[in-house]
């Protein structure tokens, strides 16, 4: 069902510092930048081979990352697998009784449809399925 991983996402304070950490000392490169305001997060996109690094800093107070990050400080916030069909995945996964946060996929960075699974059904991590756009 998963092709890949297609990033992981790290829950930042300082998207710049972030930025500056995984690009000037990583070695990563930037790719692309969002501001996703429906997860209400700015976030940076960072190529390492064929997956990415997505770095995620609150708008505001309110937001799940902006809670994980008063809860639990900076750090991995969850763990994204790439799919092919998005649909067929929830799908599948809905019909195999798995817990999941969003029933339907939504718009996700760069075009992507994506959906969380929740937490308590992938063992304490928060996991993403991503069926990138097209153009990526
Ligand atoms: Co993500």
């Amino acid at each position: 069902m998963f092709d890949a991983i297609d990033h992981v996402g790290i829950a930042v304070s300082d998207l710049e510092a972030a930025v500056a950490l995984h690009r000037d000392v990583l070695g990563m490169v930037l790719v692309h930048r969002e501001t996703l305001a429906e997860q209400g997060v700015r976030a940076a996109l960072l190529d390492v081979g064929d997956s990415h690094v997505e770095l995620l800093e609150p708008l505001d107070g309110d937001g799940a990352v902006a809670r994980f990050l008063a809860r639990r400080g900076p750090g991995l916030h969850h763990v994204a697998y790439r799919v092919a069909d998005i649909e067929a995945a929830l799908a599948s996964l809905s019909a195999a009784g798995t817990r999941l946060i969003d029933a339907r996929p939504r718009d996700g960075i760069r075009g992507s449809r994506v959906a969380f699974l929740h937490p308590s059904a992938t063992g304490g991590v928060l996991t993403e399925l991503v069926q990138p756009s097209d153009h990526h």
